[in-house]
């Protein structure tokens, strides 16, 4: 069976229109989830949906237990996890509504549980590729037969809130190199790796970053926004299960292999 893990994010709370299978809790060792993982089946795959601050949107960036939920999708066998997330634009070309499918990530989150090695093995995983390539294309393939509009790449940076950024911030941001800006792909991204799992990120514009107009930003207009591209979505991931494989041809299952440092 054909697994895909969906972790939603501001605005996004289900898969409308596909056939509702069950709910499913998963004990794992990190505390609790966000919330049960939801499973859709659709042509022949099964989506597995969490979103990361819970069905009411109660857990705020800096609080989600990321680590529970990634160890829930590895416990469910579910190795590829498409994630969402609404972000602030910071490069002039996007405005709200677009989707960017970053390729290049940077972190400034500080005081999350950031790693599964703790203690005993230690592993030091290459994370020079923050999202799985394999997996970027199948979602750039199915927004492409879709019919909607995407870019393939953006970097991501990511803070840790729940404020939004200063002006000088995304300014700052803006001369290291991010093009957009959000608050929780990190820790996930490198919790999925650490756990050999595929993960990418799929971003909506949801506000201009601070700064880049002159508008205040609120969270009505975030949410708004992400219930607007809901039907993009859902229109990528109808197309999903025509170019999803099984078959892993990237480095994800393997990321652990050389990475041990202590014997
Ligand atoms: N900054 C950080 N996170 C966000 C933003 C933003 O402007 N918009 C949506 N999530």
């Amino acid at each position: 069976m054909k697994k895909l893990g969906i972790i939603g994010g501001s605005g996004l709370y289900d898969i409308e229109g596909f056939e509702f299978i069950e709910e499913v809790t998963v004990n794992t060792g990190y505390g609790d989830t966000s919330d049960k993982y939801r499973v859709y089946s659709y042509k022949d795959m099964q989506f597995y949906f969490m979103n990361r601050h819970g069905r009411k949107h109660s857990i705020p960036p800096h609080k989600v237990n990321y680590r529970a939920n990634i160890a829930g999708f590895k416990e469910l066998e579910v190795d590829t996890i498409i994630s969402i997330t609404a972000t602030g634009g910071i490069n002039s070309k996007y405005k709200p509504g677009d989707i960017i499918i970053p390729d290049d990530a940077i972190d400034t989150t500080s005081g999350r549980e950031h790693t599964f090695f703790v203690s005993g093995s230690l592993h030091h995983i290459d994370f020079t590729e923050p999202f799985c390539p394999r997996l970027r294309g199948v979602i750039e393939n199915a927004a492409t037969s879709a019919e909607v509009d995407f870019e393939r790449s953006g970097t991501y940076i990511c803070t840790n809130g729940p404020r939004l950024e200063t002006k000088g911030e995304i300014k700052a941001f803006s001369r290291l190199g991010a093009d957009l800006v959000g608050m929780t792909a990190f820790p996930e991204a490198p919790l999925a790796r650490e756990m050999e799992l595929c993960y990418a990120n799929i971003s909506i514009i949801t506000n201009y970053a601070a700064g880049t107009t002159n508008s205040k930003l609120t969270a009505d207009e975030v949410v708004e926004e992400m219930g607007r591209a809901g039907e993009n979505l859902k229109e990528i991931f109808s197309m999903i299960p025509v170019y999803f494989s099984t078959d892993r041809n990237c480095d994800c299952p393997n990321a652990l292999n050389g990475t041990k440092i202590n014997k």
